[in-house]
């Protein structure tokens, strides 16, 4: 057997998003990704061949990663961290948790160290915590903040200003948390003041989201007594396992066809443990479809999780015909991993199920692109949540595959794709309205359309995948910074 380095990319991106803070060795961020606009082309390609370059690893998992940080934040001694993702959000995310007082420390690439001060030892941050693009960290240290007893200002950039905040600040409201100050309806900038004996509660989430089921349980750690969240539709669980990995009592059991109730008992002593980040398939998702849909290509990506609340677009993906294999499926830190190699495929359209959306969320723009190039109707059902993502994606993706000459149309909250058999025109200009998933997955339509496919700004693809550009080129995708003629 032939031995194949796998490809690693640095995580610095180009445009400076962090630099080295010497004194701590700590990662601090220094633009906004958002300061500058810069625009990309992708330009059609022959093929994509990983083969020659041997398999790849995307960056470690944008879930885990945020967790990782607080899980160390609120466990007392040292929690070290491996292949965690140095995106901005990421990193946004450690910024606040040691502004509530965790000593934080980069190592090497993606190994860090984080000496918390465990549950009930946060201090007040003494300035606002700025979130930049990120939803989920905004919205689970919200939860972590509102279980303690200190004042926490929330802000971040002009995405995350129009998120809706009030699914996560009701429940936490009927833990005893008092939102000092919010922008009109329930947005950021937000004020809070956690409790100092936050109440046990029941709640019942409206939408499947991880983001509110996990607010909930961070700011239930510093509740005396039971928590219970139900979920209608089972979301991603990394919570719920890392809670049990870290000490906590926690009980899960199936609610319903499709739901979960969780269980929590507050006031564990989290222990620090040893975390390793899974690859993320949410970013796997884009060197997948672009060999998909880019005739003669043949990839291998290493060690992406397939966590069953994850895999949705895989699922989705081998129904419209897609050659997936799974090539050694394996525990890595806790999660179920494969290698995965990815040959271009003859796709046909197919109807994805509503109740699978929590599994693949994310994923929805890029399934649209392969659904362009497939031959026949993908019609994608129930995808409201995808309207208060980082943009409005259903609008997003219905803009891009306009400027594409896509034939689409959305029916309420259903999108409907007519395929082009594999030939999609492309040539089109695409706006990002800071929201990397919409980025990234047009320029993966460029790959393969018969004109290139340019982006109006590339910048905030550092949030989850800074080595996208590199990492694409390295497969064989041509991206450029002029603009698609
Ligand atoms: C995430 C949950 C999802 C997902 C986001 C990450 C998480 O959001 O879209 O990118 O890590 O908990 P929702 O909980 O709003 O569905």
């Amino acid at each position: 057997m032939t031995m194949v380095q796998t490809k690693r990319f640095s995580p610095f991106c180009p445009a400076k998003t962090v630099e080295r803070v010497k004194d701590q060795g700590a990662y601090r961020m220094s633009h906004a990704h958002s300061e500058v606009a810069r625009p990309l082309t992708s330009h059609p390609v022959k093929n994509l061949q990983g083969e020659l370059r041997g398999p790849l690893r995307v960056p470690g998992d944008k879930s885990i990663s945020h967790r990782a940080m607080i899980f160390g934040l609120l466990s007392v001694g040292r929690t070290t961290v491996e292949g965690l993702l140095e995106g901005e959000d990421v990193l946004r995310t450690a910024e606040a948790c040691r502004a509530l007082g965790a000593l934080i420390t980069r190592q090497s690439e993606g190994k860090w160290s984080i000496d918390g001060v465990g549950i009930g030892g946060l201090r007040e941050a003494d300035h606002v915590l700025d979130f930049g693009n990120a939803g989920t960290g905004s919205r689970l240290m919200m939860g972590v903040a509102g279980g303690h007893d200190i004042t926490t200002r929330f802000d971040g950039d002009a995405s995350l200003r129009k998120r809706p905040m009030r699914r996560i600040l009701d429940p936490l409201t009927q833990m005893g948390v008092q939102v000092l100050a919010q922008a009109d309806g329930g947005r950021c900038p937000i004020t809070l003041k956690g409790a100092r004996e936050p109440n046990p509660i029941t709640y019942t989430t409206p939408v499947a989201s991880a983001q509110i089921k996990s607010a909930i349980l961070l700011a239930a750690l510093n509740a005396p007594g039971q928590t219970t969240v139900i979920e209608p539709e089972a979301s991603r669980d990394h919570t719920e396992k890392m809670l049990a990995y870290f000490g906590a009592e926690i009980a899960v059991s199936p609610d319903g066809t499709h739901g979960r109730k969780i269980v929590l008992t507050g006031r564990p002593e989290l222990a620090p443990r040893p975390i390793i980040v899974p690859a993320d398939p949410s970013s796997a998702a884009f060197p997948i479809v672009a060999a998909l849909i880019t005739p003669g290509s043949d990839i291998i990506i290493e060690g992406v999780m397939i966590n069953p609340l994850r895999t949705g677009l895989l699922s989705t993906l081998n129904e419209m015909g897609a050659r997936i294999e799974e090539l050694d499926r394996r525990i890595e830190g806790g999660e179920t991993v494969a290698d995965l190699r990815v040959r271009s495929s003859d796709l046909r359209g197919v109807d994805v199920p509503a109740e699978r959306a929590p599994s693949m969320i994310d994923e929805y723009p890029v399934l649209a692109v392969a659904a362009a190039f497939a031959t026949g109707t993908t019609r994608m059902n129930g995808l409201h949540e995808l309207r208060v993502k980082e943009s409005d994606r259903l609008a997003a993706v219905a803009d891009g595959l306009a400027a594409n000459g896509v034939s689409h149309h959305i029916e309420g909250d259903d999108l409907v794709v007519e395929g082009g058999a594999g030939h999609v025109k492309g040539g089109g200009m695409v706006a990002t309205h800071l929201d990397h998933r919409i980025a990234m997955s047009f320029l993966v339509m460029g790959c393969a359309a018969q004109k290139a496919v340019s982006v109006d700004d590339e910048t905030m693809i550092a949030t989850s995948f800074p080595v996208f550009k590199p990492m694409m080129t390295a497969l064989g995708a041509s991206m450029t910074e002029s603009r698609a003629r």
